[in-house]
């Protein structure tokens, strides 16, 4: 199969995935949820987080049974090359804004082929809001091509959005929080890239982000002319966590200048 061939049976995929995670979504708000902690009292998993990553990996063995997952959830699921085909997956991304309100979560599934994001996808599933994205070939909303950000607008003009770490690693954005229009904080950090690929903000800091939280969403924000890097300036790796900027490009540019400084 040839990279077009892979992305066409990528997308039917998903689709087909989509639908019956949706569903599984759906039926699990009715029950009570198995719930358990990670790393701390906030670092939540529940059984739809793990049940979303096993259901992509019965579809993914069924439609590329030689591709590899990168996962958030099984711990078969760590890779320690991008060679080759690899699908990085958040089954949930947002888990404690599932947990406490049913929204605001998204579905992260991105290919990446020989370390290049080719294909990703966000899916807000409360919403139905599937967001697409194709490397050289553009993004789109519901199947709507999305307009790419503006070259013009910066930080004095647009709503900022920040984890509270970011600002306590470069103390100087809470000057550009303040020339700003405004500080936002949604608590899904690929929903929160797609606030700014769609324009509705000027940036997303986080100071620490894991691959599959910014893989399928930096493939979308990138088409849609955002710029995605550490807060160092340095290129983000996929197989390591870290910072993560997402900018239109005044903005990127304006940050960089002045505010992402020690
Ligand atoms: C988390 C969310 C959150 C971000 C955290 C992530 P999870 O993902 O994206 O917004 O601040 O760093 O871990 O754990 O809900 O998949
Ligand atoms: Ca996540
Ligand atoms: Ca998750």
């Amino acid at each position: 199969m040839d990279k077009q061939e892979v992305i066409q049976q990528a997308k039917r995929m998903m689709d087909e995935f989509l639908i019956e995670a949706k569903q599984y979504i759906e039926t699990s708000f009715e029950k009570e949820l198995r719930i358990e902690t990670k790393s701390n009292r906030n670092d939540l998993v529940t059984e739809v987080d793990q049940y979303i990553e096993a259901l992509f990996t019965r579809y993914l063995k069924q439609f590329f049974p030689t591709h590899k997952v990168f996962g958030e959830e099984n711990a078969e699921h760590k890779i320690e090359s991008l060679d080759g085909a690899v699908w990085i997956i958040d089954p949930i991304d947002g888990t404690l804004n599932f947990v406490e309100q049913k929204r605001d979560f998204a579905i992260s599934v991105a290919l990446y082929l020989d370390g290049i994001g080719e294909f990703g996808v966000v899916y807000d599933v409360a919403k139905d809001d599937l967001y697409r994205g194709e490397k050289g070939r553009g993004a789109t909303l519901n199947g709507q091509p999305i307009q790419k950000v503006s070259q013009k607008r910066g930080v004095e003009n647009s709503l900022l959005i920040a984890n509270l770490s970011a600002v306590k690693l470069y103390p100087k954005l809470k000057e550009a929080i303040r020339v700003s229009r405004g500080l936002r904080l949604y608590g899904a950090a690929s929903l929160e890239f797609m606030v700014v690929a769609t324009g509705r903000a000027g940036a997303y800091l986080a100071a620490n982000l894991a691959p599959w939280d910014v893989a399928a969403s930096k493939i979308i924000a990138e088409e849609l002319g955002c710029i995605v890097s550490r807060l160092s300036g340095e290129k983000i790796d996929m197989l390591h966590k870290g910072t993560s900027i997402v900018a239109l490009p005044k903005v990127y540019q304006e940050l960089r200048d002045s505010y992402l400084r020690k």
